[in-house]
């Protein structure tokens, strides 16, 4: 089945982008570190639908990051809006449009794995589909997913961290569960006994529709907060909005650093 096509509007747009992002909540900082930007709303993408949450600003940045033409989506669109997984998809396949064939995402996650610190940040190395939601359904695409996460992205990642002494990055399996509640003191046992080391609202669906349609991918959660029952704390939307911004320096100057290698392998 072929997929539906969007148009932009008619402005003389900047090359192709090689590498596209797509941020999660909080993180949107990192756009400011791009030369040459030019920005278009979504709601002037024709086909691209816009989000409803706050955090998510719908914009599609086009710009260079270290000489490499990258496509920046900040504004998710989430199932927990009452999308389909297809739709909230939509901007993988904007970004594979542009000429997009290596996609990194960030997101906003709990912390399952209670040896992890609340603003690090781990690179997803697997995921757990607990929402069993998918963009592929109606189309009979049996993608394999042994390697979602390319290994030579998370390697190169970490020996940028490494090397410009950034905090170890750490890494694990991310599990999505569609919200928009956060969970209980017990379904965060239970993500743990699962396998889980972290857990959010997002990403899964982008990811399969991104290896469905040959992306390489790499993803890196914010760790936010402690989930449910793992410190004396409730959780509130707004910390983690506040812990994704002040991580977000950290992930601008990590991608800098990382974006050109990122062309070359
Ligand atoms: N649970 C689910 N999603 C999240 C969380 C959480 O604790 N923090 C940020 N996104």
């Amino acid at each position: 089945m072929p997929l539906p096509e969007f148009h932009l509007p008619e402005k003389p747009l900047p090359a192709s982008p090689q590498v596209g992002l797509i941020l999660g909540s909080g993180l949107g900082s990192f756009v400011d570190s791009l030369s040459d930007c030019t920005t278009i709303n979504y709601d002037q993408i024709e086909g691209l639908p816009t989000s409803t949450v706050p955090g998510h600003a719908g914009r599609l940045h086009l710009g260079s990051l270290g000489g490499i033409n990258v496509a920046v989506a900040q504004g998710r669109l989430h199932c927990y809006e009452g999308h389909s997984a297809f739709t909230a998809a939509a901007p993988v396949r904007l970004l594979h449009q542009l000429g997009v064939s290596t996609l990194i995402l960030t997101n906003a996650a709990g912390i399952v794995n209670a040896n992890f610190k609340p603003g690090r940040w781990m690179l997803l190395s697997d995921h757990l589909n607990l929402a069993r939601l998918s963009p592929l359904t109606g189309s009979a695409e049996f993608i394999d997913q042994t390697k979602a996460y390319s290994r030579e992205l998370r390697e190169l990642l970490k020996a940028v961290a490494s090397d410009s002494g950034d905090t170890k990055l750490y890494e694990g399996v991310y599990a999505w569960i569609n919200g928009p509640e956060y969970e209980t003191p017990a379904e965060i046992r239970m993500l743990r006994t699962l396998g889980a080391d972290a857990v959010g609202m997002s990403t899964v669906p982008e990811v399969i529709q991104a290896r469905a349609l040959g992306i390489r991918v790499v993803a890196m959660s914010c760790l936010t907060n402690f989930g449910a029952g793992l410190s004396g704390k409730t959780l509130s939307h707004e910390e983690v909005i506040e812990v994704g911004q002040q991580a977000s320096r950290q992930l601008s100057n990590l991608l800098e650093n990382a974006i050109p290698g990122f062309v070359e392998i």
